[in-house]
């Protein structure tokens, strides 16, 4: 009795020994890495894992002073959970969290964390800290009020903004200290739930109202030679540099040494780039802080500049902005990408020059309009984007019909087989508006034509002046199958290996993914397939649609 007793209890010592063994050989940033939301590769194409899966974001971002009681949030969690959302984008004020020098606050933090959690919806916290639309307005009151240790950008007459210097260190210090608490009761309330999923710290960085910084400190910094860090990072990536940056730089003689206006000459593009580069600095020191203790993935967003116009004067200068791109990356490793926020037309411009060097897609902020839905599909499916978030997502009053709520329903249901089907060249996104109304594109064997669906001249929207957008997004599953889900969009298929066959529709069902298992609704190889001469939706119909195609001679 007695061996038998001791067997077992040696039997259990040497099992924990073992297995505390195999887990020490997993380094602790290893496993921190696999277990909390993180990015990975597939392909080319940048997936955010969660709970160990790819999850792509159905968000939305509330309007600023949203998230900043319990109650006034009360009436806003239905309607998000009504537009089909499985992510909100909302602000952490640092003046609230820390409204006292030193003392941390983060009770309403943590209810509200708890109310989204109970919802099922994930979290995109937006650190409003220094910097919130250029300005500083989200700082504590005992930083606004003590300029002297808390300085504050000049323009170039002298005058303070309430715009915090990037180059003061004092600055720098209180933001970290700050968010360093916050990452750190992040990962005490959130690291098993993970409700929290990514973290953008600061909001649409840039300079106003001049292109440049003329703080003293600035002003000291800009005497300076340009970092050697950033001269070496420009001459390894020459050949990979954004085209309006290498321009720049090749403009004034791809000179290697000197002041700023020295390498990159006398003018309001120079002082942009210098302020890049220090905001960058700053925002990455904060990043690299914040991840020493709980290493989310972590990104900045811009406000679009408008073309044409002036850094500072004409647009918040030196924020994340695609020609700027090669300065924020070489400044901040510990970013993980630049993201745009979208009140501009030209949506696919912008999604392109974002896109470049391997930066993935997220979209913040899109101002909530008609076009958000079919954007979504877009993004989703040309981008193979990691989320979309029309911002001010709770002023609608009519969730149940809302275009996007309609999308992010079809999008929801098909997450796992476009995150499975990634970074393969295996799906394809289309938008439409009346202006452009066609896309051509290949898919395995096939050549696919869509269009608008108001093309057809069915509808009576295609006889207004103006054409709702309309979107779609489609996943090739087989060699003969795909999925195409949207609305307002109609498709004709051509073999491309073999043009001399024609191509014809074997069959298409209308259906949905329940569990992860293909239902079908409706058999449509009638009218609604134009006996067989297309496949569609209208504009008003969001649908999933399995297809399978042939060819005959
Ligand atoms: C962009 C900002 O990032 C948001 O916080 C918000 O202020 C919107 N603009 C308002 O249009």
């Amino acid at each position: 009795m007695k061996s038998t007793f001791s067997r077992i209890l040696l039997t259990g010592v040497l099992t924990i020994l073992i297995i505390s063994c195999a887990q020490k050989e997993i380094p602790d940033s290893d496993q921190k890495q696999y277990h909390i939301p993180h990015l990975k590769t597939q392909g080319e194409t940048t997936q955010l894992i969660v709970k160990g899966e790819p999850f792509l974001i159905l968000g939305g971002e509330l309007g600023n002073s949203s998230f900043t009681s319990v109650e006034y949030m009360e009436p806003i969690w239905p309607k998000l959970k009504a537009m089909n959302l499985n992510t909100i984008l909302v602000p952490v004020y640092w003046e609230l969290i820390e409204s006292e020098e030193g003392i941390f606050d983060f009770k309403l933090f943590d209810q509200l964390v708890t109310k989204a959690r109970n919802q099922d919806l994930k979290l995109v916290l937006l650190w409003f800290a220094s910097w919130k639309n250029s300005m500083s307005s989200h700082a504590p009151g005992w930083v606004k009020k003590e300029q002297e240790r808390f300085p504050r950008i000049k323009d170039d007459n002298g005058n303070s903004h309430e715009i915090l210097t990037p180059f003061s260190e004092n600055n720098l210090q209180a933001d970290i200290k700050a968010f360093v608490a916050l990452m750190k009761h992040i990962k005490e309330i959130d690291e098993n739930e993970q409700t929290i999923i990514m973290v953008q710290p600061e909001n649409e960085i840039g300079m106003l109202p001049v292109a440049r910084d003329y703080h003293p400190l600035a002003n000291k910094k800009f005497e300076e030679e340009v970092p050697i860090e950033f001269i070496d990072y420009l001459e390894k990536n020459k050949e990979n540099l954004v085209p309006e940056f290498y321009d720049v730089w090749a403009g004034n003689g791809f000179k290697t040494s000197g002041t700023w206006e020295d390498v990159f000459g006398k003018d309001t593009h120079t002082d942009e780039i210098f302020m890049a580069w220090y905001y960058s600095k700053f925002t990455n020191k904060v990043i690299k802080a914040g991840k020493e203790i709980y290493p989310l993935p972590m990104f900045v967003n811009a406000a679009l500049n408008r073309p044409g116009r002036e850094p500072g004067r004409g647009y918040p200068s030196a924020g994340p902005l695609p020609h700027l791109m090669d300065v924020w990356k070489a400044a901040g490793p510990s970013i993980d990408f630049l993201s745009p926020d979208f009140y501009n037309p030209d949506f696919k411009h912008w999604c392109d020059l974002y896109t470049r060097q391997g930066n993935p897609l997220f979209v913040p902020e899109h101002r909530f309009d008609n076009t958000v839905a079919a954007k979504a599909a877009y993004a989703f499916g040309h981008y193979e984007a990691m989320g979309f978030s029309p911002f001010s997502i709770e002023s609608t009053e009519s969730t149940e019909d809302e275009p996007l709520g309609k999308m992010y329903n079809l999008l929801q249901q098909l997450s796992p087989m476009i995150t499975k089907q990634h970074g393969q060249n295996k799906i394809e996104g289309v938008m439409f508006d009346k202006e452009n109304n066609e896309n051509i594109f290949q898919m395995g064997d096939y050549e696919f034509t869509v269009r608008h669906s108001y093309t057809l001249g069915y509808e009576a929207g295609a006889r207004n002046e103006t054409w709702d957008m309309c979107g779609a997004i489609f996943i090739q599953t087989g060699n003969n199958e795909f999925y195409i889900a949207g609305s307002g969009i109609v498709a004709t298929f051509k073999n491309i290996n073999n043009p001399n066959r024609t191509v014809g529709i074997l069959k298409v069902d209308e259906g949905y993914f329940e569990d992860g298992e293909w239902k079908v609704l409706r058999h449509l190889n009638g009218d609604q397939i134009h006996q067989g001469r297309h496949v569609r939706t209208f504009a008003d119909h969001y649908s999933i649609q399995r297809v399978e195609l042939y060819h005959y001679e």
